[in-house]
């Protein structure tokens, strides 16, 4: 949920830890840190963003090689000053930046309590600071076996770095169930929560494994685990570059990924469709394709706008492989007690790889005996490592809060596997196989020709941006897209708003339209297209405002609806890919003309890493 990022090497290292962190700032930033090491010691930190912290800094000339940033999503105490990131231990010895959660925080508090501790902050990484220093100096052990032996003392998730003022030429790093990267250059070494403030400096990278501690100075890198076995490093190569992570000329990462979109899908399809579009390949899931071939049920356990992914799964799925599909909410799903089998493939859905509760419902079903498939778009991530087999969404690095073409990447990934599978178990003719195979690789072009129209639909922003409340309709596979669509409005703008299944206005919703009540229908041509148009009339008799998603060429909604957008023809079955994009940029819109800080939204981070 949080940015870390850290430094050991011969660079200064203020500047590396300063736009570290303002590349990490997607993933939380109500309060900001960074703490000098081996030239004195220095910790400035305060609540705020990362230019409030360089303010904060004053411009320092400030020396130092050894150094860790944080950038914060507070879970353990409000955003402030006190509580921001790094913590040092009481007596001084130990400064730790942490992201996650000590579940027994509390019980340790107050056993570091009757010790004789006093907490200067309300964190929980407060009171692992004074846990390690409390063994340090009673143990009298060096400060990487005091980590250790803390650790074992710890329930929750952390992403750790921790320096020793006594052993200044060094850092600690360990994780358990939040991300850590560690970057290996030429005498230095570079610690982050992803590769982003990585790949400038190096591609070399180590994706730490849980219950992993490294300790780094600038001659070595040591890693082991918790219970002292020896580790060894795995390098790999990290193929992000630094212009993907940044906005090129758009003024928001959201609007760039918006228009990534006939790209980032090309991507996701790439390699995995044949010349001539007859075979889908999906290398990840090869072996596990027989388990999925014959599974009884798929579960998909997912949340936000990939449980919205999931959702046109569960068609996708039923209506090209007959398989029964359920779409668990992961939070909902790993709390209840549900009915888990060896016959149960569960695909996990998630664009950061590390949403804690994706993650640990995923751990219960694998426990359980399933076959555990993940689509995710982030490399090395926990997800993936977690499960048996699994697709990569190739999107490119996903910055903007509000997810965009990680949806329709995971989308396209559901459409090829659904059509994959169904043609395995033989639910699937070759003509339809082959005929969806072909629609889905003209879906970026129809997306190109849709973002084309965005000065129409930043119109129709325009008249809706002071609106209160929106409701969003779709009917089959396009009711996940109104849920979509409102998340984003949602989200991104502060307006409520509201999906439905077109066909449940009448069960209570209907009450709430009159004039001031926008209502976004999709209403691309397919089987329930009349059915739609009734409901647009149900709107209207009432005097709502319908801005309505049509094929274009449509003659019959055009003239009773208040907007009309119009997305190119397509299969029924692709139409989430197309209609989707409208509702990304009106909310974007609308959220620009509301002044809302459209790509780190008020209360959001990117990634849930923790409950
Ligand atoms: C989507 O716009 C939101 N940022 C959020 O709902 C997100 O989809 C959710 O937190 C799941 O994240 P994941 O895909 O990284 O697991
Ligand atoms: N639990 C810690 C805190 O509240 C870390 C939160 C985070 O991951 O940003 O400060």
């Amino acid at each position: 949920m949080c940015g870390i990022v850290a430094y050991v090497g011969e660079r200064t290292a203020y500047p590396i830890l300063i736009k570290g962190l303002q590349r990490l700032e997607y993933r939380g930033y109500d309060s900001a840190g960074i703490a000098l090491l081996n030239k004195g010691i220095h910790v400035y930190k305060c609540q705020g963003k990362v230019k409030d912290l360089e303010k904060h800094t004053n411009g320092n000339a400030i020396s130092g090689t050894i150094g860790m940033g944080h950038t914060r999503w507070a879970t353990h105490g409000e955003p402030s000053d006190n509580n921001a990131h790094p913590h040092e231990s009481e007596n001084g010895k130990f400064i730790v930046v942490h992201n996650g959660i000590i579940e027994n925080y509390a019980h340790l508090k107050k056993e570091l309590i009757n010790r004789g501790y006093n907490f200067k902050s309300e964190t929980d990484t407060e009171v692992l600071a004074n846990l390690i220093e409390n063994i340090y100096l009673e143990k009298k052990v060096d400060a990487e076996l005091a980590v250790r032996l803390a650790l074992t003392k710890v329930v929750g998730a952390y992403g750790l770095v921790i320096s020793c003022t006594d052993e200044k030429d060094q850092l600690i790093a360990a994780r358990k169930g939040s991300p850590l990267v560690i970057g290996v250059g030429d005498k230095e070494y570079f610690l982050a929560s992803d590769a982003t403030p990585i790949v400038e400096y190096t591609d070399q990278v180590i994706y730490m494994n849980d219950e992993e501690v490294a300790i780094i100075s600038r001659e070595k890198l040591d890693m082991k685990s918790i219970q002292n076995d020896a580790k060894v490093p795995k390098i790999q190569k990290v193929d992000l570059s630094i212009e993907e992570i940044d906005k090129g000329d758009y003024e928001h990462f959201m609007l760039k990924e918006i228009y990534e979109q006939p790209s980032s899908i090309a991507d996701t399809y790439r390699g995995r469709i044949s010349l001539d579009k007859s075979k889908i390949f999906l290398g990840g899931i090869t072996e596990a394709l027989p388990a999925i071939a014959k599974a009884n049920r798929i579960i998909i356990v997912a949340c936000g706008t990939s449980w919205h992914a999931g959702l046109v799964g569960e068609y996708l799925f039923e209506e090209y492989a007959r398989i029964p599909v359920e779409v668990e909410y992961a939070s909902e799903f790993r709390y209840r007690n549900p009915v888990v089998s060896a016959d149960d493939v569960v695909i996990a859905i998630s664009q950061s790889g590390e949403t804690a509760d994706t993650l640990a419902a995923i751990k219960m079903a694998k426990e359980a005996g399933a076959t555990i498939i993940g689509i995710c778009n982030v490399a090395g991530s926990s997800i993936p490592r977690e499960t048996h087999a699994g697709v990569y969404t190739h999107a490119g690095p996903e910055i903007g809060v509000a997810s965009t073409k990680a949806f329709t990447s995971q989308v396209t990934v559901l459409t090829m596997m659904a059509l994959l599978i169904g043609k395995k178990r033989l639910a699937l003719d070759e003509i339809t196989y082959s005929h969806m195979v072909d629609e889905l690789t003209q879906i970026p072009e129809k997306i190109k020709e849709i973002l084309k129209s965005e000065k129409h639909i930043k119109e129709i922003a325009e008249t809706y941006q002071k609106a209160s409340n929106v409701l969003y309709l779709g009917r089959g596979c396009l009711f996940p897209v109104a849920l979509e669509g409102a998340l984003k409005l949602k989200e991104i703008s502060y307006i409520h708003a509201e999906g439905y299944p077109a066909a449940e206005m009448k069960h209570g919703p209907i009450a709430l339209i009159d004039e001031n009540m926008p209502v976004f229908v999709i209403a691309t041509k397919d089987k329930s297209y009349e059915k739609i148009v009734s409901n647009i009339q149900e709107v209207k008799a009432r005097n709502g405002k319908v801005i309505a998603i049509v094929t274009k060429g449509d003659t019959v909604i055009t003239n009773m609806a208040d907007h009309v957008i119009e997305v190119p023809d397509c299969h029924e079955a692709l139409a989430p890919l197309l209609t989707v994009i409208p509702l990304q940029i009106i909310s974007y819109h609308i959220a620009v003309l509301r002044g809302c800080n459209v790509d780190q939204p008020r209360n959001l981070a990117k990634s849930v890493t923790v409950e």
